[in-house]
């Protein structure tokens, strides 16, 4: 078999690029070793910014989104006695979507099978093959059990964070920066109308608590925890009391319902660089993680793609690699960004048990809350960088500034 693009991976990532590439003509196979059922159920990340909201809308799946995610204009930033709303729109100009990214990837889904073009799940050991030279290879076994050989002008690796495409950089060019953090997060999906109009990120002494939402109806939230916490140990009763006691505020109440789901997530900053090694390219969680904080794994998924798209598109129809020459600097200027972000909402909002700490986070929360120079940093860092080849960061972005 050959194809112009092989996509090793069917999150965002790939399904998203995948979409790009047939718009503007270039043909691609998706290879996914999970099934559809198991990608289309797996709960994560649930806000997205304006420009992922464009991206998707330019591939042709922004519909949904658009009748269905609930948008955001800020959020709610907490610290006991204290509940401060920072307002986006005044702040930056843009806003974010609540929209869980299993909707994301259903709608991706659908849209990939409904062109007819090649999306292949519960496909086994795939490898990939020669990406130094001009006819990159991926075998792999198919669900039949047959084993397969794709050829491709390149390979595109969006194969998360375990996936097999980033070990192809040879140690010699690759560079690996990473930091844990020594707490992680119990998230729940419950059965209950949001009790918040806006997400509310607290700090609490006994840990940071989230409460996000996916619809009218389905909430999310988070606790932290410890890295090595016990989920067995934590009861419905004893996750809802720690929510009522960490977002609690004087006048306002926590509405509780049934635990649909609960995991431990840990979490890691990772960044690979560099984000391309001959005709192999990287993009999203295969490239780099972020901690849940900022809400910025999908996002920087999809801008790696929209950027990617562009840069293959020229190459395969116009024989021009200048983008792709270009791709791995420009994903990673908003990489790092992010990266940056997420650690730093990391910083602010976790307890480590260190008093110096949470005195500076106070004081933090404090400033945060207070200066709007302070406010819109976070706001136009929150609502996202504007995706660009060329490097602009927001200028413009402030509805105040012509
Ligand atoms: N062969 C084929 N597919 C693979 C392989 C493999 N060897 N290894 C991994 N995959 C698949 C995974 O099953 C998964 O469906 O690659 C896909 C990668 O998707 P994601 O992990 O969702 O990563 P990405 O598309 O980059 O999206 C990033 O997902 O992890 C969240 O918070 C993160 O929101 C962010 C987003
Ligand atoms: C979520 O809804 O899952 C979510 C929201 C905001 C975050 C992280 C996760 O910062």
């Amino acid at each position: 078999m050959k194809t112009q693009v092989g996509i090793i991976g069917a999150g965002p990532a790939g399904l998203v690029l995948a979409q790009l590439l047939a718009q503007q003509g270039v043909e691609s196979v998706v290879l996914e070793d999970r099934s559809r059922t198991y990608v289309e159920a797996r709960i994560r990340a649930g806000i997205l910014e304006q420009s992922t909201v464009d991206v998707l809308t330019e591939a042709g799946v922004g519909d949904r989104v658009h009748r269905e995610g609930l948008r955001h204009d800020g959020i709610h930033l907490q610290w006991p006695g204290h509940r401060e709303h920072l307002d986006f729109s005044a702040l930056c100009g843009r806003s974010v979507w609540a929209y869980g990214q299993t909707e994301v990837v259903k709608d991706l889904i659908n849209a990939r099978l409904a062109t007819g073009h090649p999306l292949h799940f519960e496909v086994s050991d795939v490898a990939l093959h020669d990406v130094e030279t001009n006819r990159p290879r991926i075998t792999y076994t198919d669900r039949d059990g047959v084993a397969q050989t794709l050829e491709c002008l390149v390979i595109a690796g969006c194969d998360g964070s375990h996936g097999p495409s980033r070990d192809l950089i040879p140690s010699t060019v690759r560079h690996t920066w990473e930091r844990t953090y020594p707490f992680a997060w119990l998230g729940i999906l419950a059965d209950v109308p949001p009790s918040t109009d806006e997400l509310i990120y607290a700090w609490h002494p006994d840990g940071f608590a989230l409460h996000s939402m996916r619809s009218p109806t389905v909430s999310r939230l988070y606790l932290q925890v410890r890295p090595d916490e016990d989920i067995t140990s934590w009861s419905d009763d004893r996750i809802w009391s720690q929510l009522a006691h960490r977002l609690d505020l004087d006048g306002w109440q926590l509405h509780t319902g049934p635990i649909l789901e609960k995991s431990v997530l840990p979490m890691r900053s990772f960044v690979n660089t560099p984000m391309r090694h001959g005709n192999l390219f990287l993009a999203g969680d295969a490239a780099h993680i972020v901690p849940p904080t900022g809400a910025k794994g999908l996002n920087l998924a999809v801008s790696d793609v929209a950027l990617l798209a562009r840069a293959l598109a020229d190459l395969v129809v116009k024989k021009d690699g200048a983008r792709a020459d270009a791709y791995s600097e420009n994903a990673l200027r908003r990489v790092w960004r992010a990266t940056h972000f997420s650690w730093w909402m990391t910083s602010m909002l976790h307890t480590t048990g260190d008093d110096f700490d949470a005195q500076l986070q106070l004081s933090q929360l404090r400033y945060v809350a207070t200066s709007r120079a302070a406010a819109a940093s976070l706001a136009e860092n929150y609502t996202g960088m504007p995706i660009s080849d060329d490097g602009a960061g927001w200028s413009g972005s402030d509805p105040d500034h012509t």
